[in-house]
C-alpha cells in the first residue's frame, strides 16, 4: 500500500468525491490546517486530500497558512505529495484544459510564512532548492499521463504571484520575458516547505485559463475558468487512479 498526500485548490475537491467523512482539522506548532484530511483508496494507493483554500474554497491564496497545511500532510507520513493548481497558461502551448508537470519554479509572492528553517522550531539552514520538484514523482507523472493519452506538457516553469487579483498584460509579459510558461497563485511556499520537510513533492498544474493578453480579444478569464476547469480536473482524476 502507498500512501499520497494530495493538496489542492477549490476546483480541485471533485477529484476528492468518494472521499469518506472528513475527521478533525489537523493542528501543527503552525496553527490549523486549512481542511480536515480527506481519505480514500483507488486499488493499491491510499489517498489523503487537503483543501488549500478550505472545504468551503473562501481562504485567499495570500492567506494560506502553507506551514500548517505541508506539516500536516507530512504527519500522514505519505509516500509522496501532489500540489494541485489550476493556473493559467503564458507560453502558447500551455492551452486552456492541458496539464502542466512543471519542473522549476519561480517565486513572486511576498510576505508569506514561507519557511520551517527560521531558527524558531527549527534550526537556520539554507535548502539547496536548485531542483525544485522530485525527480521521481515528475517522471511518474510524465509516465502515466503518456501511457492514458493525456492532453499535457512534460514540463514548464511555474511562476507563482500573489494574488488574489489577477495579472495584469504587462507583468504577464514581464513573466513571459522570465521564462515563465504558466502563472498561479500556490505554488509557493508550498513547494519549498515541501522540499523543507524531504518530502517526495511535484505539481499537477491545470490549465484553466490563458494568463492576461493572451486570450483572443473578447474572452474573459473567468469565462475560460468556467469553461475548462471541469475538463481540466477530469484529466486530474484519470491521471490520479492510475498512478
Ligand atoms: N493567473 C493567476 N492565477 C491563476 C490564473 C491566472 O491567470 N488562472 C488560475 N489561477
Amino acid at each position: 500500500m502507498k500512501r499520497f498526500a494530495l493538496i489542492g485548490g477549490t476546483g480541485a475537491l471533485e477529484v476528492a468525491a468518494q472521499a469518506v467523512a472528513p475527521g478533525d482539522v489537523p493542528s501543527t506548532p503552525y496553527g490549523e490546517a486549512s481542511s480536515p484530511l480527506l481519505r480514500w483508496r483507488s486499488g493499491d494507493i491510499e489517498f489523503c486530500f487537503l483543501a488549500r483554500h478550505g472545504l468551503a474554497g473562501v481562504i485567499p491564496p495570500h492567506r494560506v497558512n502553507y506551514r500548517a497545511n505541508v506539516w500536516a500532510l507530512r504527519d500522514a507520513a505519505p509516500d509522496g505529495m501532489l500540489g494541485i493548481n489550476a493556473v493559467g497558461g503564458i507560453s502558447a502551448s500551455a492551452c486552456p484544459a492541458r496539464l502542466v508537470f512543471p519542473n522549476q519554479i519561480i517565486d513572486y509572492t511576498w510576505g508569506r510564512e514561507h519557511t520551517f528553517n527560521d531558527g524558531d522550531l527549527r534550526p537556520l539552514q539554507h535548502m539547496e532548492f536548485t531542483e525544485p520538484f522530485s525527480c521521481r514523482l515528475h517522471a511518474l507523472l510524465i509516465d502515466r499521463a503518456a501511457a492514458l493519452e493525456l492532453d499535457y506538457e512534460p514540463s514548464g516553469t511555474y511562476g507563482v504571484t500573489q494574488g488574489p487579483r489577477l495579472e495584469t498584460r504587462a507583468e504577464i509579459d514581464r513573466m513571459a520575458g522570465d521564462g515563465c510558461d504558466i502563472v498561479g497563485m500556490t505554488g509557493m511556499p508550498e513547494a519549498a516547505l515541501a522540499g523543507e520537510l524531504e518530502l517526495d513533492y511535484a505539481i499537477i498544474a491545470v490549465i484553466v485559463n490563458r494568463a492576461a493578453g493572451r486570450a483572443p480579444s473578447g474572452q474573459g478569464i473567468h469565462d475560460e475558468i468556467g469553461q475548462f476547469m471541469a475538463a481540466g480536473m477530469g484529466q486530474v482524476g484519470r491521471l490520479l487512479a492510475a498512478l
